[in-house]
């Protein structure tokens, strides 16, 4: 464009891209897979068991020992396809690196563009008020001109008890966020830091410190205290006038909007004890009310988007979870390297952080790190989200992300003015304007009407209407025109708490592998939606997580029939002296050896990769297959999935368990009847496979068996704590006995029939 080269001299890059080096032998190992799965396609055409002339028994056995074959053979060509897809998004990724001191060189901390931060929360009883305090106090205390940023916090669950946190955590925050500042304090969370940071040596820090750990102490009692009790007492109330909203709502679904604006940036007054300025902080209940839908998270985050922008308008907003407090007070910092570069900066419209856990035991039982998907260590060569960076951008996924306001609400790429810097507080024109009549006028921007017949939801905006409404959102975006980034520094930018119960874990991804669903069969479906719009890599790439519930038919094919067969003396595989047995072993071996080994490098351990093998297959045996069940059960018209939240608090017991890597099972779930079934059904077929294997003249090379049992052993292996919550495990986290009759009812009348 109308560059020349001067500018081109004084450009300096905010941040770099490296693509990765070794890909040769990852690319290497795809041929050979390929070959191997080709020989396998081959064998299964060749060898396909056609009815000969038999009559009676033997005719109908043979008839089901091909159906048996053809659905063994679907299942490989559909894992074939998705594997497919799953190197298409490891095929070249990108690592990405930001050069945080330029950015200061280059725009000094006056013209930084202002970020607007958004917390949501849903419910006091599964985030405690104290938990959500931590995460806001995290984001207002980041290494930012405070002036510039501005924190919101949407209680969906319009509780006092909250309130009455934030009231207390803004009062806290002028002596936490000095505090900060002076030491370099990291995490920024107080609950974290208190616990984890090591205790200061030199005497200054630590007469501070103790004192800042006091008022927090006591800040935690007055907010657990009244959190135990349910209820803000009378003297509270009497000190804020914001309780009296509280008069008028009748319940958590009926009730008027509830602004407040705890701290008021603009005004000179609002200053910490060392006189620095404060962030604004601005609690928001959106209007409810029974007759409209409230569309969840992401009509709480349409809302925030509006108020916001009439209060604060920063360019730049961050959206995190409640339990997702910021681990790295420079985060804002590194995303704006990629905003404000000056050559790629522009078509950016928003930077995703990776979500990590910080209540991971050392093996990750429930497997929610997501290694794969987020990935720890800088250049390793292949994971899913950096593959989409290279593909045009990771997906959105709802929290730790920066957006660009103007794509967020809707702008495309080339309507969108490009340079952030002309940003300017909003406030410098409306200087007279008191928070009080700020409050008022935002009221209208949160009603339950408000959206009606606006493009809200639709076109603007969080997207309405879909279980995963992020990556909806994010998709939206990049069909408009702009990419994303995808950034994952060494140092986690944001922790948030994981799944402590096998239940949790499960409910999550089932509600996730629903949603996904439904985007693929929506118009909105990547493949037809993005064409012309996105490139094929990335449209491929979303494939990997909208096709993960349609994964649970062909798996759930691929455990239950070969168990089955060997009862029924019908062998679905090679012998082993057999030269096609070869690629059976080397595609199964070679895969299970090379996510090992992408999990070791990525810095996880054995036990966590065998974890994580049995949690995959969890997930593909119940999650999915509830997804799927639901989806379908939606299309007819059935069910109205309620969205539910993932519960942060959990039993003494239960997180003792937890730390101790025991799989918590304990409440009766029809997913757990399915998984003890399964594995029943699999030890049945395992010991008549073994009988096969030994009362036979033929050695076991010979054997048409062997493979089959070898497959049925492994599922018995990594099943094992199933076994041991059924015949060994007495405390409160095991199987439940219903679970287990049930399951042991149901394995014996399949059984019987298989028999029969
Ligand atoms: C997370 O771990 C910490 C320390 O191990 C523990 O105190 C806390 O209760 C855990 N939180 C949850 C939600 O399990
Ligand atoms: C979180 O921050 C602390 C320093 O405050 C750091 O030691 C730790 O490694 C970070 N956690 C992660 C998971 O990166």
């Amino acid at each position: 464009m109308g560059k020349n080269h001067d500018d081109d001299r004084d450009y300096l890059p905010l941040f770099e891209t490296k693509s990765s080096k070794n890909c040769t032998q990852f690319r290497l190992f795809v041929g050979t897979m390929l070959v191997g799965i080709c020989s396998i396609f081959v064998y299964r055409l060749w060898y396909m068991p056609l009815p000969t002339k038999e009559e009676g028994v033997v005719l109908i056995i043979r008839i089901i020992r091909l159906w048996a074959w053809i659905g063994v053979f679907l299942s490989e060509l559909w894992f074939t396809l998705y594997w497919f897809v799953k190197i298409v998004v490891r095929w070249n990724p990108v690592y990405r690196h930001t050069f945080k001191d330029r950015l200061t060189l280059k725009y000094g901390e006056k013209d930084l563009p202002g970020v607007d931060i958004f917390v949501c929360t849903a419910d006091p009883k599964a985030e405690p008020p104290l938990m959500v305090v931590n995460t806001v106090l995290s984001v207002m205390a980041y290494n930012y001109p405070p002036e510039k940023l501005s924190v919101y916090l949407s209680d969906d669950g319009a509780s006092d008890l909250t309130f009455y946190a934030l009231l207390e955590a803004s009062k806290f925050s002028k002596e936490w966020l000095p505090f900060c500042n002076k030491f370099r304090v990291e995490p920024r969370s107080p609950e974290a830091y208190f616990t984890k940071a090591p205790q200061p040596l030199d005497d200054d820090h630590r007469y501070h410190w103790a004192s800042i750990k006091r008022l927090y102490e006591d800040m935690k009692i007055r907010i657990e205290s009244a959190t135990k009790a349910g209820q803000i007492s009378e003297a509270i109330r009497k000190e804020n006038k914001g309780f009296l909203e509280w008069d008028f709502v009748s319940s958590r679904r009926d009730h008027q909007t509830i602004i407040q604006i705890l701290i008021d940036g603009r005004n000179p007054k609002a200053v910490d004890i060392d006189e620095h300025p404060l962030p604004t902080l601005v609690y928001l209940a959106r209007e409810k009310r029974p007759k409209y839908h409230h569309n969840f998270k992401a009509g709480a985050m349409n809302s925030l988007i509006r108020v916001s922008a009439q209060i604060s308008d920063a360019p730049i907003i961050l959206n995190v979870d409640c339990d997702m407090y910021s681990n790295y007070s420079e985060s804002v910092r590194d995303a704006m390297c990629f905003f404000l570069d000056e050559k790629k900066g522009d078509e950016i419209a928003f930077v995703q952080f990776p979500q990590a856990f910080e209540n991971l035991t050392e093996n990750d039982i429930y497997s929610s790190s997501l290694r794969v998907i987020m990935e720890t260590m800088h250049d390793d060569p292949k994971v899913e989200l950096r593959g989409y960076d290279t593909n045009g951008g990771p997906c959105y996924i709802g929290t730790g992300c920066f957006h660009r306001r103007e794509s967020l609400s809707g702008k495309t790429y080339n309507e969108a003015s490009k340079v952030l810097l002309d940003w300017k507080r909003k406030n410098e024109d409306d200087e007279g304007i008191s928070a009080e009549a700020l409050e008022e006028t935002s009221k209208v921007l949160a009603s339950c009407t408000y959206e009606e017949n606006t493009r809200w939801g639709k076109e603007m905006g969080v997207m309405y209407g879909c279980l995963v409404e992020d990556i909806l959102t994010g998709l939206m975006i990049q069909c408009r025109g702009w990419r994303s980034v995808y950034y994952n520094p060494k140092r986690k930018a944001f922790l948030g708490a994981a799944p402590t119960t096998l239940q949790q874990a499960l409910v999550q991804h089932k509600r996730w592998g629903e949603g996904n669903l439904q985007i693929f069969f929506s118009r909105y479906c990547p493949l037809k939606h993005g064409y012309k719009k996105i490139p094929l890599g990335l449209r491929l790439s979303y494939l990997v997580s909208l096709l993960w519930s349609l994964n649970c038919l062909a798996s759930l094919y691929y455990v239950i029939m070969p168990s089955l067969c060997l009862l029924k003396g019908i062998s679905l595989f090679p012998q082993v002296s057999n030269i096609w047995a070869v690629p059976f072993l080397y595609v199964f071996f070679g895969n299970r050896a090379y996510s090992l080994g992408e999990l070791l490098m990525c810095g996880g351990t054995c036990r966590e990769w065998l974890n994580y093998q049995r949690v995959w297959l969890f997930k593909r045996t119940t999650s999915y297959f509830f997804s799927f069940l639901d989806f379908v059960l939606r299309l007819l018209g059935f069910t109205d999935a309620p969205f539910i939240i993932t519960a942060k608090v959990v039993d003494d017991d239960v997180s003792e368990r937890y730390e101790r890597e025991l799989i918590e099972f304990g409440t009766t779930s029809p997913m757990f009847t399915i998984l003890t079934t399964l594995s029943l059904l699999y030890a049945w077929g395992f010991i008549w496979g073994l009988k096969r294997l030994v009362f036979t003249e033929q050695s076991l090379v010979l054997n048409p068996f062997t493979l089959q049992t070898v497959l049925c052993g492994l599922l018995v292996f990594i099943n094992l704590p199933i076994y041991q919550a059924i015949f060994i495990r007495k405390d409160k986290g095991t199987l439940p006995n219903s679970v287990i009759y049930q399951s042991i009812m149901l394995t014996l009348v399949t059984c019987s029939i298989v028999h029969y």
